[in-house]
């Protein structure tokens, strides 16, 4: 525990749920591999959906990529952060101090952002588009954030065990 950590992150950490993390020889093991199951889906989703946007699989409708592609990463981010929350409570107090850590928290903010506010009136711009339609500037540019930010997010992941 790290005494200088925010009260509440403390509390989060000796709660009745971060002991049984901790304690439980299952939870974390399994939270952790949780979370890279639930990354592949999340990863996967994203590169087709950013792909299409980009101009590939140039022969199918965008719309008829996107839509599903979309759905499978809102699930894969929606078991990351089930999962990730699990890890977090286990050490919350040093993973929430780690630099690393925090530069993750800020761009998984800036990927849902980009993922609202850039990308999701683009899908809906290009809904009727037909197979081999030119796509809005503005979905390529939503592309190539999404794709920067969630391998950014991925690597900083990685990268918390050794800061
Ligand atoms: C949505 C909320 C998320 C939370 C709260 C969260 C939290 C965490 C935590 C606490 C760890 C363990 C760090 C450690 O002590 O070593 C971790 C590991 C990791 N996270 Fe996340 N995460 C989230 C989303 C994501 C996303 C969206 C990605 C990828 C795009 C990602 C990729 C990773 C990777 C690759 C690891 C390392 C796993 C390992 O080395 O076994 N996380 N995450």
């Amino acid at each position: 525990m790290l005494s200088d950590a925010p009260q509440v992150l403390i509390a989060l950490e000796q709660s009745g749920l971060g002991a049984l993390i901790r304690q439980s020889p299952w939870a974390y093991p399994i939270a952790n591999v949780g979370h890279i199951v639930a990354l592949t889906l999340f990863v996967a989703s994203v590169a087709i959906m950013d792909l299409r946007l980009l101009g590939a699989f140039a022969a199918v409708p965008p719309a008829a990529v996107v839509r599903p592609a979309r759905r499978g990463a809102m699930l894969g981010l929606a078991l990351m952060a089930l999962t990730g929350f699990m890890l977090f409570t286990a050490e919350a107090s040093h993973v929430a101090m780690n630099r690393v850590f925090q530069i993750k928290a800020a761009l998984i903010g800036l990927g849902i952002l980009n993922a609202l506010l850039i990308a999701g009136p683009a899908v809906a711009r290009i809904a009727e588009l037909p197979a081999k339609a030119v796509l809005p500037a503005r979905a390529r540019l939503a592309a190539v954030i999404s794709l920067l930010t969630w391998i950014l997010v991925a690597a900083c992941g990685r990268l918390i065990a050794y800061f």
